[in-house]
């Protein structure tokens, strides 16, 4: 089953409640929260802080993405701001079975996430603590940029493995994922798609999530 998850960062953000409130009408599943902190990617987002103010504004599941180094020092604080997932880069962490387990025992879902340079393998060892990997399919730290074909092998690679350990795996991906785009990943085994500009920088939001999903082939059920 499918899921469109719209990225907040091409969102308003003067406007973020009436925005996910807007998501959700519109038939988001998740709602995408990219944090970042100008260290782990050169860009600076929005804290804890603005994740509480935004939960208020939807039932929705916030699926927090965070590019930040030092990611356990944080995770408590985006499980209280009401976080349902939340996803870790595999290069910020040292650690990562640590982290992992931390943001499960907090008992949220949990990700890890890869960079385009980085081997689907770093994933492999953990793979069946986890809820969800996210295949970067841009280099984080900026909505809008173009989609990175070569990073598509990995999420067959992951589905493959998780397959063959028949681990209910959900595979995320992030950058550049649009109606022409959905295809290839869905295809490939990808089942949670982010998508920034494709939806909040569109004006009829909800044609651009159905227009996904559909490119994506799945059809909403209930
Ligand atoms: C990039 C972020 C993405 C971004 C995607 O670093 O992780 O979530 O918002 O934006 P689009 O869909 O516009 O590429
Ligand atoms: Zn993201």
């Amino acid at each position: 089953m499918i899921k469109i998850a719209p990225s907040l960062l091409s969102a308003d953000f003067a406007a973020l409640g009436a925005e996910v409130a807007e998501a959700e009408k519109s038939g988001a599943d998740w709602i995408h929260v990219d944090v970042m902190d100008g260290r782990f990617v050169p860009n600076i987002t929005l804290g804890p802080v603005v994740v509480k103010a935004v939960s208020a504004h939807t039932s929705l599941s916030l699926d927090v993405h965070l590019m930040i180094e030092n990611p356990e020092r944080y995770i408590a604080e985006f499980a209280a701001a009401g976080a349902a997932v939340i996803t870790v880069h595999a290069e910020a962490c040292v650690h990562l079975h640590r982290v992992v387990h931390q943001i499960k025992e907090l008992g949220l879902l949990a990700g890890v996430a890869i960079n385009p340079a980085t081997p689907a393998s770093a994933v492999k060892e953990i793979l069946p603590d986890l809820d969800l990997v996210l295949v970067m399919t841009v280099n984080p730290g900026f909505g809008g940029q173009a989609f990175i074909p070569s990073t598509v092998h990995k999420i067959r690679e992951i589905r493959e493995w998780a397959n063959e350990i028949g681990h209910d795996l959900r595979i995320e991906v992030d950058g550049g994922i649009a109606e022409a785009t959905a295809p290839i990943v869905s295809e490939a085994g990808a089942d949670v798609l982010v998508a920034g500009n494709a939806v909040f920088g569109q004006s009829n939001r909800a044609a651009a999530i159905s227009a996904i999903r559909a490119a994506a082939g799945g059809a909403k059920l209930g």
